[in-house]
């Protein structure tokens, strides 16, 4: 029988190669920390070197063109990426568990089991030269069409040393960075962050604040959301509007910039609600917490607001570091359709907006179509601000906004705006 952590695995890249779904955020809910911690790694894994994995496979096969069903060819992977990279797991766990995956009728392809067995006892004879052999293949084995559009994107007309450099700096999982929200003592082993005032990071060897994030002392941000949110604004604004709120990280750093405002935050997604209401609730978050669709609720007229946050739906594909799923089913994704709800969105928003108040914009994503170029339609009286540090400033014409340098900047890829109405 294969351990739950491994059956979670080959479920969620069956979702994602076979269906073309994003990793849920859930995938590993309710295993032990350290099955959690094994899970994680081993998707990452399987998710970020799938490529060069299956030029290892596909030559092996009988019928290479034809290839192998997905449940038993992922099953495979599995135990390949373990002998390889997993030195903690033993040949026997690694070659076993996969053959029994292999055999799961719901989940493999039991004619296969054999294969499977083969291939990876003939792989275990050599651990080493299995490693060596897999990392020395191309790195653009890993890559599909979206990864190039987005390289193109993250660093437009790039030399190609400077493409590979940030291609492989997107293969490390990130390292969570944090926010303190109360002026209690830190956990041990958070220190603060050499790249941003106010954000922390864990010290190598230190546990996972858990207890302390549970309390809502203190919050897990990206250090792009935290930059983005400490832009230049003088102004207090006393009615604040986060557009598309949930989970709630920026509305957090909203109501802890500002805590006498009174903020709004809308959810259209029921289930995204209950979490931003159970977040804002631990963390003390004074904020009315409403289930619309923005842009209708908007239309629906009232008092106009200071400063209004449209953190967009969009690509994600500034966060491929966290889902390296992105690579094999970003092709999938409507830019066009995505552009014109954000474009849509926006200007909705800008309805609503107050004289002498401030919309910022935001996307996790390098695709100019999600970003700088709504900049392109808007009336003469706003203009985009220069409000972060010049490093994270990214000009694009005459226009500029937050866009950090990916190459330089350990956040994720952002590109965002602050309008100022006249
Ligand atoms: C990028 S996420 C927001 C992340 C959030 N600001 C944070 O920092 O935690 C976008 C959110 O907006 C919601 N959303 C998307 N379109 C919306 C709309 N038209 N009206 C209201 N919410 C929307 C999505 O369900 C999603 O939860």
């Amino acid at each position: 029988m294969p351990t739950e952590s491994r059956r979670r695995v080959l479920r969620t890249l069956l979702g994602v190669f076979g269906r073309g779904h994003r990793v849920p955020e859930d995938w590993d809910l309710g295993l032990a920390p350290e099955d959690a911690a094994f899970a994680q790694a081993l998707l990452g894994l399987c998710l970020r070197r799938w490529g060069r994995l299956q030029s290892w496979i596909r030559p092996r096969l009988k019928d290479p063109d034809r290839g192998m069903p997905l449940g038993s060819q992922t099953a495979l992977t599995l135990g390949l990426a373990q002998l390889a990279w997993m030195e903690g797991v033993s040949d026997h766990a690694a070659v076993h568990e996969s053959v029994s995956l292999a055999a799961d009728p719901e989940l493999g392809f039991p004619p296969h089991r054999g294969l499977v067995n083969a291939l990876l006892r003939q792989a275990a004879k050599d651990r080493r030269g299995l490693r060596e052999d897999l990392d020395q293949r191309p790195a653009a084995l890993d890559r599909t069409p979206f990864a190039e559009r987005l390289l193109d994107a993250a660093l437009p007309g790039a030399a190609p040393d400077a493409r590979e450099a940030l291609w492989a700096r997107l293969q490390v999982p990130p390292s969570p960075v944090f926010r303190a929200l109360g002026t209690g003592p830190l956990p041990e082993g958070l220190e603060t962050h050499p790249a941003l005032e106010g954000a922390l990071r864990l010290r190598e060897d230190a546990a996972f604040p858990r207890a302390w994030l549970a309390s809502g002392q203190g919050m897990v941000q990206d250090l792009s959301s935290q930059a983005l949110l400490a832009f230049r604004w003088d102004r207090e604004p006393k009615r604040i509007l986060d557009a598309c709120a949930a989970p709630g990280g920026k509305t957090t750093a909203l109501a802890q910039r500002w805590p006498q405002a009174e903020i709004f935050a809308l959810e259209r997604d029921p289930r995204r609600l209950q979490r931003l209401k159970q977040n804002l609730e631990a963390r003390k978050v004074k904020a009315q917490v409403v289930e619309a669709e923005a842009m209708s609720w908007l239309a629906g007229g009232g008092k106009p607001f200071d400063l209004i946050l449209v953190d967009a739906p969009c690509s994600g594909s500034g966060t491929l570091r966290k889902h390296p799923e992105l690579t094999w089913i970003g092709d999938r994704i409507d830019l066009r359709r995505l552009a014109a709800q954000q474009d849509a969105l926006l200007q909705s928003a800008l309805q609503r907006l107050a004289p002498g108040g401030c919309l910022l914009y935001a996307v996790c994503s390098w695709f100019p179509a999600e970003g700088f170029r709504h900049l392109e339609h808007l009336p003469p009286d706003l203009q985009p601000q220069a409000a972060w540090p010049e490093a994270l400033l990214r000009r694009v014409d005459n226009r500029v906004g937050f866009g950090p340098d990916p190459l330089g900047w350990d956040g994720e890829g952002f590109q965002a705006f602050a309008l100022q109405r006249g």
